[in-house]
């Protein structure tokens, strides 16, 4: 190279590093700026496809962004759709934070923190009658575990039931261990079950025996469920209660059922109780007390729970309590002495935080039973607000709602109905449920269909009504005060009207000049609309904006009500 050469690259890097200084000042410049201020804020990061950021950002920044997305979004507080718990004190937040840095699956590592974990098993086995046993004798802890949701607690209980019938079966037949394999295993179910147990059938190979209820009734048939039970019957899963109504099926019904099946064709049927919302419902409810649901009656061999539902914990709390461990939580146990100790785990994953368990826990110190008694009380006074709202609305003299759920006692706190199909309307309930989300509110809306496990058709979930019918859906979370409930019947009012004025029999009426719809056309352009809605273009705001936001897949789940949770 030669001298001059050696000039022109020195000069090159001196331009090179003054680029970066001024970079660099630029950066710092920004950083002094407030965020709305500066150039972070003009940066996409659009679904990530600016790829795996080059260099960090301030805390606040990274905060900003993350809660901009938030507020985006719906209001949770106002999400009546849902069953998962908003309502968090400030202490909490703190314990949840405690929790974020403790693995809950190194318990011999954290066999204090751990504590927490057995004490919450214990206070649910005992708010569910859990008799004492030879393990609890001697450990003092029931058998049970903390799960992420009640899907992995259905699942556990699911699998202990398969392998408690399988060791059953070698015996009754002389079977091995690799004969007894291919033999089938089916469990029984009302079709109103949700997505979780799809998982069970799918997962873990189990034929799903499904039971459709009437749609005036939304419970689980006894007579009916008798039927499908044979020698490959693992169990039947009695649900407390489902979520598309709230009602309650009628465990002690079920269990003497299977008292004098297992008598008279010599079984081994035994029940799980998905109490995903009711194992914190019905243990507060007055008129439950002399209807026993759970290990009162001696075939409830299992129950779980939404510790993040009505257990006002925070999202990613389950909880699954067995009978016994002896030929039962015992087949779903591993034994973990890798981490410098000997424990069980009764989990489908491993590493977790521990903060469900202590806000669970924090949750059943705060709140007790009586805490407990009089939110339910609460939930169902409200229910009974925005029941009977629905309840005095008529159109032309006829009523509006043919109400769906049970009314106001011995189920969840949830407001389930259809539009009145007499009125024969252009619209339906899922186009009503778009309407509300106008104001901000979001309720479910959904066909009453579900896709059949074994053919995959969407079939309808009841013996007594087409699969094209529809419902919605409102869960009376804590949060959800009188005042809220007056507003929410409210808006349901005006949405109604609302769709009274811009609707025609024949779909035609032209576009409507709602303010609200006008600013949202401008904003949403030329967006193709949802083909699924019956709706002119203006009403099918909900299903552009979540297609907006990547997030259309939304709209059919909660159509496809099984996964609404
Ligand atoms: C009856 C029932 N089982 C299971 C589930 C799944 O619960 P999770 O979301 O806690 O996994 C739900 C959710 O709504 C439910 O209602």
């Amino acid at each position: 190279m030669t001298h001059k050469g050696k000039g022109k690259d020195k000069e090159s890097e001196v331009e090179q590093l003054r680029e970066e200084v001024a970079t660099l000042k630029g950066v710092i410049n920004d950083l002094n700026k407030s965020y709305y201020a500066s150039n972070f804020s003009q940066d996409l990061i659009v679904q990530g496809k600016a790829g795996f950021p080059k260099h960090g950002i301030p805390a606040s920044h990274a905060k900003t962004i993350i809660r901009d997305y938030h507020n985006m979004d719906s209001n949770e507080y106002l999400n009546t759709s849902s069953y998962v718990n908003v309502v968090f004190e400030p202490e909490e937040m703190e314990v949840a934070q405690l929790g974020m840095s403790i693995n809950i699956a190194d318990q011999t590592v954290y066999p204090v923190t751990f504590k927490i974990h057995d004490h919450v098993v214990n206070m649910m086995a005992h708010l569910w009658n859990c008799p004492s046993n030879e393990v609890f004798e001697s450990t003092g802890v029931h058998a049970g575990a903390g799960t992420v949701g009640s899907t992995e607690a259905c699942l556990l209980a699911g699998l202990a039931l398969k392998f408690r019938w399988r060791r059953w079966f070698m015996k009754k037949h002389g079977l091995s261990k690799a004969e007894v394999v291919n033999e089938p295993a089916n469990i029984v179910l009302s079709s109103m079950y949700q997505a979780a147990w799809e998982k069970l059938f799918k997962y873990m190979d189990i034929e799903p025996r499904l039971v459709k209820p009437s749609y005036k009734t939304m419970t689980l048939d006894v007579a009916e469920a008798e039927k499908h039970i044979d020698e490959h019957t693992i169990g039947v899963v009695c649900i407390l209660g489902n979520h598309y109504s709230g009602h309650y099926d009628p465990v002690h019904e079920v269990n003497d059922m299977i008292e004098r099946v297992n008598k008279e064709k010599g079984l081994q049927v035994g029940i799980h109780v998905d109490a995903a919302s009711g194992g914190f419902i019905a243990p507060f409810q007055e008129e439950m007390k002399d209807v026993p649901w759970d290990f009162r009656l001696p075939n409830v061999l299992s129950i779980s729970t939404s510790g993040h539902k009505f257990g006002e914990s925070v999202c990613g709390t389950g909880w699954v309590v067995w009978r016994e461990k002896k030929d039962l939580s015992e087949h779903v146990a591993i034994s973990v002495s890798y981490l410098g100790g000997n424990a069980d785990s009764y989990t489908l994953n491993f590493s977790r935080p521990a903060s469900g368990i202590m806000v669970q826990f924090y949750k059943i110190l705060r709140l007790g039973m009586e805490g407990y008694r009089s939110k339910v009380d609460n939930q169902m006074n409200t229910s009974r607000l925005i029941r009977e709202g629905l309840e005095n609305m008529t159109f032309k003299g006829k009523k509006r709602f043919i109400i769906l759920d049970q009314g106001d006692e011995g189920c969840l706190p949830v407001v389930a109905a259809m539009l009145n199909p007499e009125l024969n309307l252009p619209y339906d309930d899922i186009d009503l449920q778009h309407a509300i989300s106008d104001e901000h509110w979001y309720v479910s809306g959904y066909r009453m269909q579900y896709h059949c496990p074994s053919t995959e058709n969407l079939v309808s979930l009841f013996n007594d009504i087409t699969s094209d019918q529809t419902m919605f859906r409102i869960v009376v979370k804590s949060n959800l005060t009188m005042e809220m409930g007056q507003s929410l019947v409210g808006v349901i009012g005006r949405s109604l009207d609302w769709l009274d004025q811009h609707l025609d029999s024949e779909h035609s009426t032209p576009l409507p000049d709602r303010p609200s719809f006008k600013r949202r056309k401008t904003y949403l352009g030329n967006m193709e609309p949802s083909k699924e809605s019956t709706l002119p273009t203006g009403m099918r705001l909900a299903p552009l904006v979540r297609a907006f936001m990547g997030l259309n897949v939304r709209r059919k789940e909660l159509d496809h009500g099984h996964q609404a949770c």
